[in-house]
C-alpha cells in the first residue's frame, strides 16, 4: 500500500462509530474527507461534493462491489454496471414511475388503515413490528406480485441482514431466509412466464432483452433488489421520524396542525436520518479523488449520510427544519443508480406519518425499550414500543394477513 495515502480514523463497525455515526462523519469531513480506512479495507468518501463525483462517475466506480462483497444471492440492477444495468433498470421504470403513487393510493390507504385499525383500540403496541414492518412489505409485495400473506417471511430476513452480527446464528438464519425468498421468487417467475398476471414479476418473466427472454435467475436477482430496497429503508425512516416527533412536541404539533407540510418534512427526515447511510463502489481503473490515488479494484464507501450533513450544502445541517428549502439531499443516491423506488417510498412515508398523527396523535415512545439496528449501513430500529390514547377502529376492509 502506498505510504502517502491519507489514513482515516473511521472504523464503521467500531463502538465509537456505531454510537454516533454523525459525529464520526463530522470529524472525518473536517479532518480527512477522503481517506483509507484500514479497519474497513476501503476508501471512505465523506463530503457532498466528493460523494457527488463518485456516484456520477459510474465509468470509474463500479457497483459490482455489492455483488463482490456480499455473501447472499446477487442483487441485480443495484450491483450491475451499464450496459446491462441500463437494460434491466428500464424494465423497472414503468412500474415505479411518478404516476405509481396515484395508482397505488387506494391499496396503500387500505393496508395502512387496516393495520392501524388493529392497533388503535389497544392503546399500546410495537409500532415497528406491527405497522412499520408490515405496511411497506404489503405494498411492495402487492406491486411485485408475491403473496402478501407471507409478508413476514419476505421482510424479516431483509431486516435481519442489516442488524445481525456477521457470522452469528441470527445472520445464518437471515441468509437461509434469503435463500427461501429467492426460491419463492424463482417458482413464481417460472409460473408467470407461462401464465402472466398484472404485476412486476410477470413483466420481468416475459420481458425480452436483446430479443431474448431474460434468464429466470436474473428475474430473481432483480426482484430481490426491489423487495430488499422496498421493505427495509422505509421502515427505518418511519421509526426515526416517530422518535424525533416524540422528542420534539412542537414539530409534532406543527404537522398535526398543517399536514400540507408533511411532503417537505418527509424530505428533511430523509436527509437527516438517511436510511441507507453508506453506499458501495469499486474502482474500475486507477483514479484520483480529492488528491488521493485510488487503485483499480479498491473498494470505495460512499457516505451519503455524511454528505447529507455537509454544512457547505445544508446550513444548520444537524437541525431538522420541517420546511427546509432547497433540500437536494442524497438519501436516494445520485446518478444512474438513484433509487428507482423513490416515488413509492415518498408516497409510503408521507402516508405513514399522516395516518399515525391522525390516529395516534399523542403517541409516546418508550425509548428505553427500543432497540436500534446497531449496524453501520442502515439506520433502523428492530423494536419501538409506544403508548397512546385508545380509539375505535374505522372498520376498514379486512387485510390479507
Ligand atoms: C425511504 C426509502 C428508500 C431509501 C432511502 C432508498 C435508498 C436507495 C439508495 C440510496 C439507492 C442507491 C444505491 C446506490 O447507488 O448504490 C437505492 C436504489 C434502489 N432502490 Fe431504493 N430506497 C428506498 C425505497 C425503495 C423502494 C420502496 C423500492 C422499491 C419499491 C426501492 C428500490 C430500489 C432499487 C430497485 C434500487 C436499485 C436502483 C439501481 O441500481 O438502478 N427503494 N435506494
Amino acid at each position: 500500500m502506498p505510504e502517502s495515502r491519507r489514513q482515516i480514523d473511521l472504523a464503521t463497525r467500531s463502538p465509537e462509530f456505531l454510537r454516533s455515526p454523525l459525529h464520526a462523519f463530522a470529524r472525518a469531513r473536517a479532518e480527512c474527507p477522503v481517506g483509507w480506512s484500514q479497519a474497513d479495507g476501503s476508501w471512505m468518501v465523506c463530503t457532498y461534493d466528493d460523494v457527488y463525483q463518485v456516484l456520477r462517475q459510474h465509468e470509474t466506480y463500479s457497483s459490482e462491489s455489492y455483488v463482490n462483497r456480499n455473501e447472499g444471492p446477487p442483487l441485480l440492477v443495484l450491483g450491475q454496471d451499464p450496459p446491462i444495468h441500463t437494460k434491466y433498470r428500464r424494465l423497472l421504470n414503468p412500474w415505479l414511475s411518478p404516476g405509481i403513487a396515484e395508482r397505488l393510493a387506494p391499496k396503500m390507504e387500505e393496508y395502512s388503515q387496516g393495520l392501524l385499525d388493529r392497533l388503535v383500540p389497544r392503546g399500546e403496541c410495537d409500532i415497528v413490528i406491527e405497522y412499520g414492518n408490515p405496511f411497506p412489505a404489503l405494498v411492495v409485495l402487492d406491486l411485485v406480485g408475491l403473496p402478501t400473506n407471507e409478508w413476514e417471511r419476505f421482510a424479516e430476513p431483509n431486516h435481519a441482514l442489516q442488524y445481525a452480527k456477521p457470522g452469528s446464528p441470527q445472520m445464518e438464519e437471515a441468509q437461509t431466509g434469503m435463500m427461501w425468498i429467492a426460491g419463492q421468487i424463482y417458482e413464481t417467475a417460472a409460473k408467470r412466464r407461462e401464465d402472466p398476471a398484472d404485476d412486476l414479476i410477470s413483466d420481468l418473466a416475459t420481458a425480452r432483452v436483446d430479443g431474448e427472454l431474460i434468464p429466470l435467475e436474473d428475474v430473481v436477482g432483480i426482484t430481490l433488489t426491489v423487495v430488499g430496497g422496498g421493505v427495509d429503508t422505509t421502515t427505518s425512516l418511519y421509526a426515526n421520524v416517530l422518535i424525533h416527533l416524540n422528542r420534539n412536541p412542537d414539530d409534532r404539533q406543527r404537522l398535526i396542525d398543517d399536514p400540507s407540510l408533511i411532503p417537505t418534512a418527509g424530505e428533511e427526515f430523509l436527509r437527516h436520518f438517511t436510511p441507507a447511510q453508506i453506499l458501495s463502489r469499486q474502482a474500475i481503473s486507477d483514479t484520483e479523488l480529492a488528491g488521493q490515488s485510488i487503485a483499480k479494484g479498491e473498494y470505495v464507501d460512499v457516505c451519503i449520510a455524511s454528505a447529507n450533513h455537509d454544512e457547505q450544502v445544508f446550513p444548520a445541517a444537524d437541525e431538522i427544519i420541517l420546511d427546509r428549502f432547497p433540500n437536494r439531499h442524497a438519501a436516494f443516491g445520485l446518478g444512474i443508480h438513484r433509487c428507482v423506488g423513490s416515488n413509492v417510498a415518498r408516497a409510503m412515508i408521507q402516508l405513514m406519518i399522516r395516518h399515525t398523527l391522525e390516529r395516534m396523535p399523542d403517541f409516546d415512545v418508550i425509548e428505553d425499550q427500543a432497540q436500534h439496528y446497531g449496524g453501520p449501513i442502515v439506520n433502523g430500529w428492530i423494536t419501538l414500543p409506544i403508548r397512546f390514547t385508545p380509539s375505535r377502529p374505522r372498520g376498514t376492509a379486512p387485510l390479507p394477513v
